[in-house]
């Protein structure tokens, strides 16, 4: 028998809700190999607990979440608290202190999904976007130079030409060799095991120190893997072929920020928010798995959001966790379920509850 030991944060607003289904879906598997079992320890950590505590998690949070092979996270984020503070507190506090410096992210339309392109099918849109985690515009390094100093010179004043204030804000990007070269290197891998074609995401164009320095490691460590088909993309260009030719993209490597952005639009390609998986993954430590979508307050509680996103985010952490057979009996699983049609959230224009979802990907996994 098999334990894992799992950390949960199902977080605010619909987390919890997909990660109660998550966790069904988790057990059913385990119950279904019979060799694998689940030790789920919950952590009501996120926006409420600000609310009442004045911070995101405990002060020996991290050191609680050392203990566990993994963490699965619903969601976070609430409007009674500033983003800034709920997602640098918690999310991107356990993205950085455990290194998690791959954020990998599966563009994968599935069969009896609703494509807002048109033309294209599941055959047209199978691509893996790695994002770099760790670092570039994320590191909150930089500044606000004379915030909220009115402008002195009157001539300005006069003219009313210039704004109320001389203000000047810096948000550095990072880009360590290290950083670069590590993320680089995992998509050359994964390409590799993949369909052998991997897209470098720039911006060589117009950032002429960070991007011009991404394309010069990638350049380096292709050399080490000429059997990968390699080219270089804009991140605007690549908006472009996102809706355009799909097909064209096997594994993508980008930049932290331009990876946040482009997999958003990849989502949408792949049928919607509640369809997109994410991983943020430490190769050598505890990785932390979660959908792509927030916390959506809006439909807190109701009981209608997918979550087939967090179910899938579970297959991927199963996987990870190199439980290779369950993971694709929770993936056959969700294709069947989608590819029938006949239990499906809004979002995919059923009227099939939550909870309905999540027991009708159970009910599957218990019938293969
Ligand atoms: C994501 C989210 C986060 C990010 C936010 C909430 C900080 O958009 O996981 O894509 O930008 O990394
Ligand atoms: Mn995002």
């Amino acid at each position: 028998m098999r334990k894992h030991k799992i950390a949960v944060i199902p977080g605010d607003g619909i987390g919890p809700e997909t990660i109660r289904e998550g966790v069904k879906v988790l057990e059913a598997v385990g119950k279904k190999m019979g060799d694998i079992t689940f030790e789920f320890s919950y952590f009501p950590w996120g926006c409420e607990y600000y609310l009442e505590n004045g911070q995101m998690m405990p002060e020996d949070g991290l050191e609680k979440l050392e203990k566990f092979e993994a963490i699965y996270l619903g969601a976070i984020g609430d409007p009674r608290v500033p983003d800034h503070i709920s997602l640098r507190e918690l999310l991107l506090k356990i993205r950085f202190s455990f290194d998690q410096y791959i954020n990998l992210r599966p563009i994968k339309l599935l069969e009896g999904v609703p494509c807002p392109l048109k033309n294209k099918g599941p055959e047209d849109i199978d691509f893996v976007v790695v994002r770099e985690n760790s670092e570039g515009f994320y590191t909150g390094i930089g500044g606000r130079y004379k915030k909220g100093i009115p402008e002195h010179n009157e001539l300005a004043k006069i003219k009313k030409t210039f704004a109320d204030s001389e203000e000047i804000v810096t948000q550095v990007g990072v880009f360590s060799s290290k950083g670069v070269e590590r993320v680089i290197r995992y998509s050359f891998e994964l390409a590799k095991r993949r369909r052998g074609h991997l897209t470098c995401c720039t911006k060589s164009n117009a950032l002429n120190y960070s991007m011009v320095y991404w394309d010069e490691v990638f350049r380096k460590v292709a050399k080490e893997y000429p059997d990968i088909k390699t080219d270089f993309a804009f991140v605007d260009a690549i908006c472009m072929w996102f809706v355009k030719n799909p097909e064209f993209f096997d594994v993508i490597v980008a930049p932290n920020l331009f990876g946040d952005i482009i997999t958003d639009l990849g989502a949408m390609i792949q049928g919607g928010m509640g369809l997109a998986p994410g991983g943020n993954i430490s190769p050598e430590g505890i990785s932390m798995f979660e959908p792509i979508h927030g916390s959506a307050p809006k439909y807190t509680g109701k009981n209608v959001v997918n979550p087939i996103a967090t179910i899938w985010v579970g297959q991927m952490m199963l996987e990870e966790l190199g439980e290779k057979k369950a993971a694709s009996m929770i993936m056959q699983a969700v294709k069947r379920v989608l590819k029938e049609g006949k239990v499906r959230t809004k979002d995919l224009g059923g009227t099939s509850a939550t909870s309905e979802v999540g027991d009708a990907i159970v009910e599957t996994i218990l019938k293969m």
